[in-house]
């Protein structure tokens, strides 16, 4: 099956994108440290999310084919939570978040935003993401609609601007490992929504 690239926007519709990998120096290997260079450079010249995610999108690709080793780069599911996380690079003041993250078959997340880009590529398993969007922005925030779903296997890549609302479940009957990349969060704008009560905390 072909993979795919996908954009989820600040109201829930699914771009498909295409699918590039961006093979130009296949000569040697495309390691962490140079993505992460490049990293810092689209984020210093491109100030625009959804152009950023074009940059990023193919250097995800690209550095999962080349520096393979990071699709084995995750701690297994936690059975009591149903997911753990692998932190790969931290920095004071440089502004990524870089990890894999693992779930059991049919655990899921909340509803939520992430208010930050973000960059997910699916080493192995299957997620399905729904999609949501604020039916009324300015008088009831935290009221909530969804606009669609989409399932996810290893060898796709979803990617998110920052007010993009989703809720993920782990679909088939094997874990997913998801490799994700995301900016800088702006904590006051992230939320986790309840959409039978209509209400959304912070977290
Ligand atoms: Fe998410």
């Amino acid at each position: 099956m072909e993979n795919s690239d996908l954009l989820i926007t600040a109201d829930g519709q699914c771009e498909v994108c295409t699918v590039s990998q961006d093979l130009a120096s296949t000569a040697r290997p495309y390691r962490l440290y140079r993505f992460l260079t490049d990293m810092e450079d689209i984020l210093e010249t491109v100030t625009d999310d959804r152009q950023r995610l074009e940059r990023i999108r193919p250097l995800v690709r690209r550095l999962l084919t080349s520096s393979y080793w990071l699709q084995g780069e995750y701690r297994e599911p936690n059975p009591d939570t149903g997911w753990s996380v692998l932190t790969l690079y931290e920095e004071p003041d440089f502004p990524l978040t870089i990890q894999t993250t693992s779930w059991l078959p049919g655990r899921g997340s909340p509803i939520h935003n992430h208010a930050t880009w973000g960059v997910v590529a699916l080493l192995s398993g299957q997620e399905k993401n729904t999609f949501w969007r604020r039916t009324n922005q300015q008088e009831f925030p935290d009221r909530i609609e969804q606009v669609g779903e989409q399932v996810v296997a290893a060898g796709d890549i979803i990617s998110f601007l920052p007010e993009a609302i989703h809720q993920v479940e782990i679909v088939g009957d094997e874990p997913s490992i998801t490799f994700n990349i995301y900016g800088e969060t702006d904590y006051s704008q992230r939320f986790e929504f309840d959409a039978v009560n209509h209400t959304a905390q912070k977290f």
